[in-house]
């Protein structure tokens, strides 16, 4: 079975995401660190953005593994440089080439074939999986999603504030929904989970059992 979490950036989506695949042991998916992997694989090289073809190819060769909460790079472990301000500043730009949609929704199909699997991102009920069985879609509102990324960040001492986080945060969301291929929207079928004043775990048990009635409506 296949089950797809789309939404906007947000503290925890990918968290929430982990943690239903961990308790459902289906195997999760990070679609965004895809496209981080090839966002850094052109800064370490230097390849223009405008060069759609160069970076078209990084898409193609991607040697990407993931193995628990790891990733890597043709063996080398990029975990923490895929999350860097600037990986994340500049991942839009990987994200909006077409030719490396094509390969990476590609490569999330071979992934996928014949597991269960949890997989987020943004087009993974749209375009990669339209026939995903189950379809999820978390949303919270803007502030909560912010405040969220706030205590996140500030958790080791930081001092963010909430207005830099919602000001980065409406650009990256304005990124999401006007990419014409693959832009962030929810399906047809997608299934809504409003998760303002939940914590993580009410999210992931909520989430786990829609999951469970599908998986009883399609045995
Ligand atoms: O979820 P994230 O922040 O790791 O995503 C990184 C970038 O990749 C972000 O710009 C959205 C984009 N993305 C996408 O276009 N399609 C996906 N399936 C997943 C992420």
């Amino acid at each position: 079975m296949i089950v797809t979490i789309d939404g906007p950036a947000g503290a925890g989506k990918s968290t929430v995401a982990r943690m239903v695949a961990d308790q459902l042991g289906y195997m999760f998916l990070d679609t965004g660190a895809m496209y981080r992997c090839v966002a850094l694989l052109a800064q370490e090289n230097e390849i223009a953005w405008e060069n759609q073809d160069a970076i078209g190819e990084l898409g193609r060769t991607l040697a990407y593994v993931a193995e628990q909460d790891k990733v890597f790079i043709a063996g080398e472990d990029v975990t923490q440089t895929i999350r860097s301000p600037e990986v994340t500043a500049a991942v839009h730009r990987a994200a909006d080439n077409v030719q490396v949609r094509e390969a990476l929704v590609n490569l999330q199909r071979q992934l996928a074939s014949d597991n269960n699997v949890v997989t987020e991102g943004r087009d993974q009920g749209t375009l990669a999986f339209p026939d995903a069985e189950c379809k999820i879609y978390p949303s919270a509102s803007p502030t909560e999603r912010a405040q969220r990324r706030v205590d996140q960040l500030n958790v080791n001492g930081g001092s963010v504030t909430l207005a830099e986080i919602l000001e980065q945060q409406t650009v990256r969301d304005e990124q999401d929904e006007a990419r014409e291929l693959g832009g962030l929207q929810a399906a047809d079928d997608a299934l809504f989970v409003v998760t303002d004043g939940m914590n993580i775990m009410e999210v992931v048990e909520h989430i786990e059992r829609l999951v469970r009635i599908r998986e009883t409506d399609s045995a």
